[in-house]
């Protein structure tokens, strides 16, 4: 039976891996609402002329008038909210340092970006949801709180918090019909990081060589796991972290 349509919000999905998200979600029918600080229109543009339905709205997820616009904006347009996507996040332009070097103002900035804004976005989607009885949230998490890398630890304890936060709002939404489940990417080679060049400052061992299959990981890698987890299909599936990494950590 093919996927009905719903209607998904991207965050960050002006670039990177959030608009290889909202490309796949796009090609599979869905219509999609690019929520990022830059270029929302523009992604959005690109999508609606490859035939999709699309709406792009400038977003800051940590501001909550910006988050409650984006909400109002969606239904305005598309008159239902299906499934949020949390893939906004700070991580490409961090500067790799020991954590006695990581100010307190850079932590805390990491952890409001990684962390409230997923909370802020689930809250304001989740009344749409609930009216409905069904619902999708997927927060893009890491696998770093697994493998525990050093000279991010403020992006290892951010993306632990996704995990975290993920299993909480599953037991709490669960009985409105909605899932909320996290992706764990591995080190991926997202426009942040090619443009900050952050795939040369990484070892072949966190690149490919801890990896079951041996080769660096692309955005599309990912588009997959978030295609099945927003479908029907994954309706009794929530709480759960999936790791797309390409076999390394096994969670
Ligand atoms: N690239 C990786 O290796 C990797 C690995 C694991 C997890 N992740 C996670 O995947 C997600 C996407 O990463 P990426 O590599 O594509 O990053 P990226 O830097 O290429 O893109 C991030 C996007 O988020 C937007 N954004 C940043 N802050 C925002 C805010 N406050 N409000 C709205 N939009 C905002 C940016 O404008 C950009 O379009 C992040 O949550 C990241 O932590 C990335």
């Amino acid at each position: 039976m093919k996927e009905s349509s719903k209607v998904v919000i991207v965050t960050g999905g002006a670039s990177g891996i959030g608009f290889k998200f909202a490309q796949s979600l796009s090609s599979e029918g869905h219509k999609i609402v690019i929520a990022d600080l830059n270029g929302s229109e523009e992604a959005a543009n690109s999508l609606i002329d490859q035939g999709s339905d699309a709406l792009g709205v400038k977003v800051d997820v940590v501001n909550s008038d910006d988050v409650n616009n984006m909400v109002k904006q969606s239904l305005v347009k598309f008159g239902r909210i299906d499934a949020l996507v949390n893939n906004a996040g700070l991580f490409t332009n961090l500067t790799l340092r020991p954590f006695e070097e990581i100010s307190n103002e850079e932590w805390m900035r990491v952890m409001e970006v990684n962390t409230l804004g997923p909370f802020i976005c689930a809250k304001a989607v989740a009344p749409s949801m609930r009216e409905n009885s069904w619902g999708r949230i997927v927060n893009i998490a890491s696998t770093v709180p697994i493998k525990g890398p050093p000279n991010m630890s403020h992006y290892v304890a951010s993306k632990g918090a996704v995990i975290a936060f993920t299993r909480s709002l599953a037991r709490e939404l669960g009985g409105a019909g909605i899932t909320v489940n996290a992706i764990a990417p591995g080190f991926t080679l997202s426009d942040g990081v090619l443009k900050n060049d952050l795939h040369s400052q990484m070892g072949d061992v966190t690149r490919k060589l801890s990896r079951s299959i041996q080769r660096d990981q692309v955005p599309e890698d990912l588009t997959g796991a978030l295609n099945f987890l927003i479908s029907d299909a994954a309706g009794f599936i929530t709480g759960q972290t999936l790791a797309v990494d390409g076999g390394s950590v096994f969670l």
